[in-house]
């Protein structure tokens, strides 16, 4: 397409430049341009107020080395085998003999800290010298600040004769002197503390520690002073400033970035993590709450250790603190279909005598969630700092499950248990793990048999795909259980992160937006990825130790997400002859009266619009424009290397009719002030 001189004239100007022209400009654009009109001051259609949020799942060391804010790998010895080959409860830990010191560490497992945390270390010290102890090294190198403060803990207790090594450990009565200290690779000491450890009870040492300066990739060094032995476990770092403050929280940075997308929900701790690899393997939210040396980590199904540090209390604060309403997946009696380790490889579900318990396990969440302080569930919510229920409104039941006869007799009997006795709690059920085919088929005829509330469908399709599949839901029954597009993105065939996938993904939602009365719920998946630790690709943001990487599917969820509405108002849109990848989608904010219209153009050339703002007072209106735009459909690259593509927002006015041209590869969100 020939881009008319005017248009080439506005796009060059800055994109504050008011872009009000008369509707019959200039005759020879006439013939390519298209027209939307909305229909601005219509009542409209009420649409789902949680219709944008995010999908956490511990994937791509998404928690342990990701949003939860601890900075020791392998804190309390628990890493095994199992979850890697050359794994064990030293991972992540050396032993350190300094200045002629002689001594070692072994394993033990008499005396735990508690039962669900079952390893620790005994320490002894042969010969102290200038000391003997152990060495973490975080998840490849500790980041520090100077400036900002980190809180160290440790549980520890002096030997029992015979517990250590050396026959000659636990000198009765002497105290045994432990210094922690932050340092630099080279040995540098960035800040130190030191402790008396005493008696032969686990005892909580802590202590505030402020480096002198920054580091990038530091140390957690603890020794020991003299001859003898201590026992060590639960060995923490944590820097004072969580998101929030929070004790025991989450990375500021991370958890800022998942705050700027203004998320109405968020879903956790994950999909296929949720229902496990294997029935012994299921996520389960009691052993995640309560105090974190007492949590039972395990192997998560993505192949690596998970602390639960970043346990149910944290995800349901996070929400709170974030605005979000929060969306528990629990197990439906069945664990993942893909999971190695069950008995037959794949599906199987919990036997039917296990059912209660297990269905009481589901009851007693919405209780801790919900419950008045006096109720038995609702007391452990209130002992954990949060006398005020969380105000649970949904509840995942099975993630992506195979529609089976084993699967359907488990999600039936939770599901008619919640509804008996919480009918104001709305269970999302699932359609399996594509967006078409005999599980989707079965598993939204179940549903619909069952009268489950919403049901969630996962897709991870091409580009092209989503494009093709923009009147998906236009035709879903406004009668039987709504949506929730649970896990969606675009993929390239390489898996990259490009503006393409991000545009298709904008284009996705305006479909999602425009039946927003069917379509409940909608979170692109998966939400974090740490770099050089991932399990899938594409993901939303990418981080390391000290950055994060925000991709241009970042930026439209962002976008989405700050410009939501809660009743959308009819587009229409006439494509010019030869316009193939042009969408829209309009919404007013009740909240602000302002009105919002979103506007993907997926082709390489850039489009003349005309809009019509049907019903909108004549005169100029204040107006934002955000922008998200590149002439390279795949110029983004989630190493940050490439030019990271970023939305530009500028003031403008705009009349009830007026042209505006949006650049090719580009996502444009107008929002109308009023
Ligand atoms: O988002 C990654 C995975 O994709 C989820 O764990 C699973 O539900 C889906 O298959």
């Amino acid at each position: 397409m020939n881009t008319p001189r005017l248009f080439r004239t506005l796009e060059a100007a800055a994109l504050g430049t008011a872009i009000l022209l008369p509707a019959a400009f200039a005759a020879e654009t006439e013939s390519a341009r298209s027209t939307l009109t909305v229909q601005a001051a219509s009542a409209g259609t009420p649409i789902s107020g949680d219709l944008f949020g995010v999908f956490f799942e511990d994937l791509n060391y998404a928690a342990d080395g990701g949003l939860y804010g601890e900075l020791i790998q392998n804190r309390s010895f628990e890493y095994s085998a199992t979850e890697q080959n050359d794994w064990g409860p030293f991972f992540s830990w050396t032993v350190e003999r300094r200045g002629g010191g002689d001594g070692g560490i072994n394993i033990k497992t008499a005396r735990p800290l508690h039962p669900n945390n079952p390893h620790y270390v005994a320490l002894s010290v042969k010969t102290p010298g200038q000391g003997v102890g152990v060495v973490n090294s975080g998840f490849g190198g500790i980041p520090v600040q100077t400036g900002n403060a980190y809180e160290v803990s440790f549980f520890s207790h002096q030997l029992f004769m015979g517990e250590a090594w050396s026959p000659n450990n636990g000198i009765e009565g002497r105290p045994m002197p432990v210094v922690v200290r932050l340092e630099s690779a080279t040995g540098k000491v960035l800040a130190e503390q030191t402790f008396r450890v005493t008696g032969r009870d686990w005892q909580r040492y802590s202590a505030r520690l402020t480096p002198g300066q920054s580091d990038g990739a530091a140390r957690l060094v603890l020794l020991a002073g003299e001859k003898g032995g201590i026992a060590l476990d639960e060995v923490s770092l944590f820097p004072v400033q969580t998101f929030h403050g929070r004790k025991n929280g989450l990375r500021a940075d991370l958890a800022q970035a998942i705050a700027d997308l203004k998320p109405k929900f968020v879903r956790f701790p994950g999909g296929c993590l949720s229902h496990g690899d294997g029935l012994t393997n299921f996520y389960r939210w009691k052993d995640t709450v309560g105090p974190v040396e007492q949590r039972k980590g395990q192997r998560n199904l993505w192949g690596y250790h998970q602390s639960v540090g970043l346990g149910y209390f944290e995800f349901f604060q996070f929400c709170e603190d974030i605005g979000a309403r929060p969306l528990p997946v629990l197990p439906a009696g069945v664990c993942c279909q893909n999971a190695d380790n069950s008995p037959g490889h794949g599906q199987e579900g919990l036997p039917l005598a296990e059912m209660p318990a297990y269905i009481q396990d589901v009851l007693d969440l919405i209780e801790w969630a919900n419950g008045p302080a006096t109720t038995t569930w609702g007391r452990l919510r209130a002992e954990a700092g949060h006398p005020e229920p969380f105000g649970l409104k949904y509840v995942g039941i099975g993630n992506e499950d195979q529609i089976t006869p084993v699967f359907k007799e488990r999600f039936k009997l939770i599901q008619e248990a919640v509804k008996a006795r919480y009918p104001g709690i709305q269970v999302v059920g699932t359609a399996g793990p594509f967006p078409s085919g005999e599980d989707f088929d079965q598993g939204w005829q179940f549903a619909r048999e069952q009268k489950v509330d919403v049901v969630d469908e996962h897709y991870y399709q091409s580009p092209e795909w989503f494009w093709e599949n923009l009147a998906r839901y236009d035709r879903y029954d406004r009668k039987g259980p709504r949506v929730y597009v649970g896990e969606y993105a675009a993929h390239e065939r390489d898996r990259r992160n490009t503006l393409r996938s991000a545009l298709a993904e904008a284009a996705g939602f305006t479909g999602f937006e425009r039946n927003g009365d069917v379509v409940a719920l909608a979170s692109y998946a998966p939400l974090l990825a740490r770099r050089g630790h991932t399990q899938w690709t594409p993901d939303m943001i990418y981080f390391t130790a000290t950055d994060v990487v925000l991709t241009a599917n970042y930026y439209v969820q962002q976008m989405v997400g700050q410009n939501q509405g809660d009743v959308y108002l009819t587009t229409d849109l006439a494509k010019a002859a030869g316009r193939k990848l042009l969408t829209a989608s309009s919404v007013r904010d009740t909240r602000t009266g302002d009105l919002i219209v979103k506007i993907v153009n997926g082709d390489s050339t850039p489009a003349a619009l005309s809009i019509r703002l049907a019903g909108l007072p004549a005169g100029n209106h204040r107006a934002l424009r955000t922008v998200l735009a590149n002439l390279q459909a795949d110029a983004v690259n989630p190493d940050g290397q490439a030019p990271v593509v970023r939305p530009d927002t500028a003031e403008m006015s705009v009349a009830p009719e007026f042209a505006m041209e949006v650049p090719a590869n580009s996502f444009t969100v107008l929002r109308i002030r009023r």
